[in-house]
Parts: structure tokens; sequence; C-alpha cells
């Protein structure tokens, strides 16, 4: 049985805010119960200015009115950029000691004073040759925390919980395509993150300072274009290489291959640590993930099986809703994951 009732999942993206809401959230096949999205001022997403909570507080309004949401109990998403993740290992540490030596050891990993983050450790399984549990430390500044429940208490929401968005990718994941080993990417407008699913659990997580509104950004610089006009070629040319004399490839690719360099050191450092083989399905989430060419630029790039996911599987969804979800394929794969939480 679910310990969390039926809530909404809201996602908090710099592009735009995307919410979910489902019901009989621990069956295997839940119910689309509503979803919408609405565009995010600039500038507003983790800032602790209250006018900028307030101005997220009325686009939430915003989305629950023109979406028709009910549903007060909201789960929501920490942005990835603001939280720090570590994979770590204890050997000959017992179960009872495991909370002091994760706090004792977290000192030394995580960049900013403990009495100023929020710490959390997800137990991973164990390593039987080292005689270590493994656990994920997750550490988000309370200051981030307290911004998420000023919008919740502004909206007269009820926040029942609050995750990062790489765990709340990995569950939507994980329940979509069965599969427990894949690294996944999700393209937003501001950064790339990067996380790792092993063995059904989330054991790596990082975020690229470089998204998708970099790639519009370069195109306007090299041909001079409006901002509308330079999206518009964005979206519709991508990375495909033989369409205007590949001269939309050749300004978004060395872009796209600087996300690639840091993906590839973000594996390196996971088989590193962890002495492990990195899995080599990649699902491509956000909605920067629906650029053109992308999904063979991965593939090819990094020498793996790059596909889009597909988070809408498993999930009854209405004829009204139809539309929406195979517009935004990838893009709600988060709020989906926020809403899927069941304890
Ligand atoms: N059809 C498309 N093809 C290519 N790019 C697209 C398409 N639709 C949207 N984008 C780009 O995707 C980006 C927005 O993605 P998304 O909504 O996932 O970001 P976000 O979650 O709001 O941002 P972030 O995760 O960085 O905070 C924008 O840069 C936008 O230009
Ligand atoms: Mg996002």
């Amino acid at each position: 049985m679910a310990k969390l009732p039926d809530h909404v999942g809201i996602d908090f993206g710099t592009h735009s805010v995307k919410a979910v809401e489902l019901s009989r959230i621990s069956s295997a096949n839940p119910l689309l119960v509503n979803l919408g999205s609405q565009l995010t001022p600039k500038g507003v997403i983790n800032s602790e200015d209250k006018s900028d909570q307030r101005k997220l507080a009325d686009v939430l309004k915003k989305l629950y009115d023109s979406s028709r949401i009910k549903n007060k109990n909201v789960v929501m998403a920490l942005p990835e950029f603001s939280v720090f993740t570590r994979f770590l290992e204890f050997p000959g540490v017992k179960a009872e000691e495991l909370k002091d030596a994760v706090y004792f050891e977290a000192k030394q990993y995580i960049p900013m004073p403990l009495n100023e983050v929020q710490l959390s450790y997800v137990p991973i399984g164990f390593n039987t040759e080292k005689n270590a549990p493994r656990v994920l430390v997750v550490a988000a500044p309370r200051k981030v925390i307290d911004i998420y429940i000023n919008i919740a208490v502004l909206s007269s929401l009820d926040l029942i919980a609050i995750e990062t968005e790489s765990v709340a990718m990995g569950r939507a994941m994980y329940k979509s395509s069965g599969k427990k080993d894949l690294i996944m990417l999700d393209f937003g407008a501001n950064s790339t993150d990067m996380s790792i699913l092993s063995d059904g659990y989330l054991v790596f997580s990082q975020s690229i300072a470089i998204g998708s509104d970099s790639l519009t950004q370069a195109v306007i610089n090299k041909f001079n274009f409006e901002y509308q006009r330079a999206e518009e070629f964005k979206r519709n040319y991508g990375l495909v290489e033989n369409v205007l004399e590949g001269k939309i490839y050749s300004v978004l690719s060395p872009i796209v291959e600087s996300i690639m360099v840091e993906v590839r050191r973000g594996v390196e450092f996971y088989k590193n640590r962890t002495l492990s083989v990195a899995p080599t399905d990649y699902m491509l989430n956000g909605d920067g993930a629906l650029l053109p060419g992308l999904k063979e630029y991965v593939s090819k790039s990094l020498g793996v099986n790059a596909t889009m996911s597909m988070p809408w599987n498993n999930i009854a969804v209405d004829n009204k809703f139809k539309d929406i979800i195979a517009k935004s394929g990838p893009s709600y794969s988060v709020a989906i994951g926020l809403a899927m939480k069941d304890e």
C-alpha cells in the first residue's frame, strides 16, 4: 500500500514548470488524472527573493487553473544543479554504525558546511568483496529547501515530500522501461543533467552547466537571427547533417560535443569510484532531447545505445491527453517520477 496519498508531481525548470497528477500510484498501471506546464519567468528559479517566490506561486496558480488540477498534495523536485550527491562505500562498517560513519565521511566530500545542508543517504546494497555497505549521500542546502517550502506556503499547497530530480527520473525510467541499469540524460534549458541507475538504484548524478538554450544562443550569434527565428532553426534542423549545407549542424555540434565530453568524464569518474562497468543504455529526457538528430549523435559520439525515453509507458492515459503526450514524450519524466513516489 502507498504510504503517500495520490498527489501532484511538480518539476520546476528554468524554461517551464511541469505538473503531473496520477492515481493508484502503487499499482502496475497508474492512471493519469491531469497534467500541464507553464513557462517560467526569467531568473526566478532557486531565488531567495520573496517576490521571485511569489512569481513562482503565481505560475503554479495558473498551472492549476488552466489544467483544472484540484489535488493540493504536492511533491516537488530540487533542481539537480543545487544538490550534491556522492556514492560512498564503508568497508567493515556495521549497519548500526552506518549513520555516524556517513556523517563523518560526508564532511570531507561535501563542499558546504554540514550545518547548512540537509544530509540524507540511501542504502544501495553491499559490496561483498570489501564487506562494505554502499550508500548514496545526498546533501541539499537548507536555504534551497526553504525556497520550495515557501513557494508551497504561498500557493496554499501541501508539500508532502521533496526529492531530487534525478531520483524522480530514475523511478520514472525504471517503471516505464523495466531496465535497472541505464544512464539518464536530461536535456534542459540551462543545464544537462546526467545520472546513473545501477541495479535499480541511483548511484551517480551530476549537472552539466550547458543546456539547450546555449544552442539557440549559438545560432543567434552566428547568423544574427532574432531569438524566435534561431529557436525555430534549432528545433527544425538540429543535428541533422545534410540540411542547409550542414550550417546549423556545424554551429550546434561543437556545443553538444562539449556536453558529451562531460558525460564521458562522469562515466569515467563513476567507473573509477565503483570499479564497476557503466551501463551502455542511455535514455534521453527533457524538452531539449527533442532536438532532431540528437539520439543518433549521442549514440555515435559515446559509442552507446541511446534511445528517447518513454515515461508514459505503463500509465493509463485518457484520449483527451493523447495529443499533449505525443508532442512532449520525454519532457514530463521528472514530474511523472515525482507523481509516482509512494513512500
Ligand atoms: N522541439 C524541440 N527541439 C529542440 N529543442 C527544444 C524543443 N522544444 C523545446 N526545446 C528546448 O528545450 C529547452 C527546455 O527544456 P526543458 O523544458 O526540459 O527545460 P527545463 O526543465 O525547464 O530547464 P532546466 O532543466 O535546465 O532547468 C529549451 O532550451 C528549448 O529551446
Ligand atoms: Mg528540467
